[in-house]
């Protein structure tokens, strides 16, 4: 079994291991780095880190057009089921979903969640085992030192960390994050979608970490 992890930008992630697929935090319409319309994308499951437009996103055109089950916290699927969304999987920090591919589970993250004016709960990550491989994305988060713990547990081969600053971790703070993730492989997410995030992404240098700066598009195998 493998994974395949591809970018569309911000910090939305379309995961496949060749039978199902899974795209966490679909934000594509307004999107200016978005790699695919979300009329495109084909899914059956969609995951959610916390409540903000630019993470919920198309969420609920993409779940009715696929009929996917949806992953977030209890307060963003109850307004998702107020939506019309059918198959939902509420959790909160500390649980994990079972699916057909494998599982998610739910960690911390430091930040907030609300849409709309709406409080959504507790932001988070998400930990995704799929194709027998296991993905970290930390969501919208600063560093902090439990990082270390949720790498020690979940074993991540690949963590998807936030750099772009202002309202998530910088560079600085996310290189020491990813090294104590202690996944071999780190991609970068959340920055150069507008000015107010955009940094240098050189300034993510994790020691003995291998930096993957994915352009929106671009797809890693991890065998
Ligand atoms: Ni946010
Ligand atoms: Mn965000």
């Amino acid at each position: 079994m493998a994974l395949d992890i591809t970018y569309l930008g911000h910090s939305a992630m379309l995961l496949s291991d060749g039978k199902h697929r899974l795209i966490i935090d679909p934000f594509l319409t307004g999107n200016p780095k978005a790699a695919m319309k979300a009329a495109d994308v084909k899914c059956d499951y969609i995951a959610l880190t916390h409540g903000h437009e630019d993470h919920v996103g198309d969420t609920v055109a993409i779940a009715k057009a696929n009929n996917a089950t949806v992953v977030a916290a209890f307060e963003i699927t109850t307004y998702l089921g107020e939506q019309g969304i059918k198959k939902l999987e509420p959790g909160n920090p500390g649980g994990r979903i079972n699916t057909p591919f494998g599982w998610i589970a739910f960690t911390q993250a430091f930040h907030s969640s609300s849409y709309q004016g709406r409080y959504m709960g507790m932001p988070c990550g998400l930990v995704a085992h799929l194709g027998e491989r296991t993905l970290y994305h930390c969501g919208d988060t600063t560093l902090f030192g439990d990082m270390k713990l949720i790498g020690d547990i979940y074993k991540p081969d690949v963590a998807c960390i936030p750099i772009g600053d202002r309202f998530t971790m910088g560079p600085e703070l996310a290189t020491k994050a990813a090294e104590l993730i202690g996944a071999k492989v780190a991609i970068p997410i959340h920055y150069n979608t507008w000015p107010p995030i955009e940094v240098d992404v050189k300034r993510f240098a994790p020691t003995a970490i291998t930096v993957k700066a994915l352009p929106p598009g671009e797809t890693y195998h991890v065998g």
